[in-house]
């Protein structure tokens, strides 16, 4: 359900399936293409079971209760969060197994969560004292016993815990009343900033290194670390099964964008998503769409500009208003006209997706379902 009664691309009454060139959809729209979601849920699922790796999808990329549902029915043991307002969107939705994987600081956050506490199992993520207190209190007011990683900064720099101090943490959170220590996390963000696949490896490598010495370092002080919860869908590819990673979280390889595919995550036909687009302006190699910063977001890739245009490769968005898109042409743009309409692969898709109430579900040129993004705009 949408909180505002947002104009979408297709009517509610109009039935499916429909072309997507159909003028009853309007542009800017999101595609995706089904066949190409359901094979990359499905090799997910399958090298995690491979491994032995508990599958704990990410939804931050699609933020839709229907494509978790069908990761879980695929094989993932639940789902991951960035904020309390979209584990509320998919536990309201049925999911029944959540990890927040961000230290939760604020009243109205509890507030939030609480509602729901007693719907689903619910672990939370801490990088520090002040935060397990703050879980203390909050396990002490809605009467459970609540889960609590400790998340530890493996190179990213960005939230987690020195690796040496995670010890000190897992002691706190396994002494304290209300609170389980269930085990560690991590995310490698950092993979983003390297190119060259023998840094993706090192990158990955280290960080199921760091995790296995700090799953050490706190066995060593009796506590029983469960999880060990790491891996995105750049770096778990380089995890091997002696490496004591129990659980992985990738988000993106369910739709791929242009980052994975540059990161050697996903095939060219792995990416999903891409945006319809109707040319408003031609003018000799320069093409203008309507979709701009507000549906390509700002996100920019030094070879791909703000997105690739599926109809000619070698276009892309160089660029944009809030509502233009601008896109150059190595020749004359003879092929295109006024009202034509085109599709763009994007360079981050997950922030794509904050930005639609609603996507287009396509198997072949037809549309055939629509896919809600119940957690749309989520971030609180
Ligand atoms: C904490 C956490 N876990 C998992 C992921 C999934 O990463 P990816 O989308 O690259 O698979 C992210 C991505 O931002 C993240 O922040």
């Amino acid at each position: 359900m949408t909180a505002v009664d947002l104009p979408l691309p297709l009517s509610r009454e109009t039935d499916l399936p429909i072309a997507f060139d159909s003028a009853a959809l309007d542009t800017p729209a999101v595609l995706v293409d089904l066949d190409i979601v359901e094979a990359n849920i499905d090799r997910m699922a399958k090298f995690a079971a491979r491994n032995g790796f508990a599958l704990r999808p990410h939804i931050k990329t699609h933020k839709s209760v229907a494509l978790a549902r069908r990761q879980i029915v695929a094989g993932a043991v639940g789902i991951c969060t960035a904020t309390v307002s979209e584990a509320k969107a998919m536990i309201e939705g049925g999911v029944r197994d959540v990890l927040i994987a961000y230290p939760l600081v604020g009243k109205r956050k509890f507030e939030r969560l609480g509602s729901v506490m007693g719907l689903a199992n619910v672990a939370l993520a801490a990088d520090s004292e002040a935060v397990i207190e703050s879980y203390i209190e909050f396990a002490e007011h809605v009467g459970r016993v609540i889960p609590v990683l400790v998340e530890v900064d493996t190179g990213m720099h960005r939230v987690g815990v020195a690796p040496k101090r995670a010890v000190v943490l897992a002691n706190m959170i396994a002494k304290s009343h209300g609170l389980e220590f269930r085990g560690i996390m991590t995310h490698a963000g950092q993979v983003h900033d390297v190119t060259a696949a023998a840094d993706i490896a090192a990158v990955a490598r280290q960080e199921a290194a760091t995790m296995g010495a700090v799953r050490q370092d706190v066995e060593r002080t009796g506590l029983d670390v469960q999880v060990i919860s790491a891996g995105s869908t750049i770096t778990a590819a380089y995890f091997r099964p002696e490496d004591g990673i129990t659980e992985i979280r990738p988000g993106t390889y369910i739709y791929n964008d242009l980052r994975t595919l540059e990161l050697f995550a996903c095939a060219r036909d792995a990416m999903a998503v891409t945006a319809l687009a109707t040319i408003v302006s031609v003018d000799n190699s320069r093409l203008t769409i309507d979709a701009g910063s507000k549906t390509l977001t700002v996100t920019r890739d030094s070879a791909f500009g703000y997105g690739l245009l599926v109809e000619d490769n070698a276009a892309k968005v160089t660029r944009l208003s809030e509502e233009h898109g601008v896109l150059s042409l190595l020749t004359a743009a003879e092929r295109f006209r006024v009202g034509q309409r085109v599709r763009l692969v994007p360079v981050h898709v997950c922030v794509w997706m904050d930005l639609q109430a609603e996507v287009y579900g396509t198997r072949g040129s037809q549309i055939v379902e629509r896919i809600e993004v119940d957690a749309m705009r989520h971030s609180l």
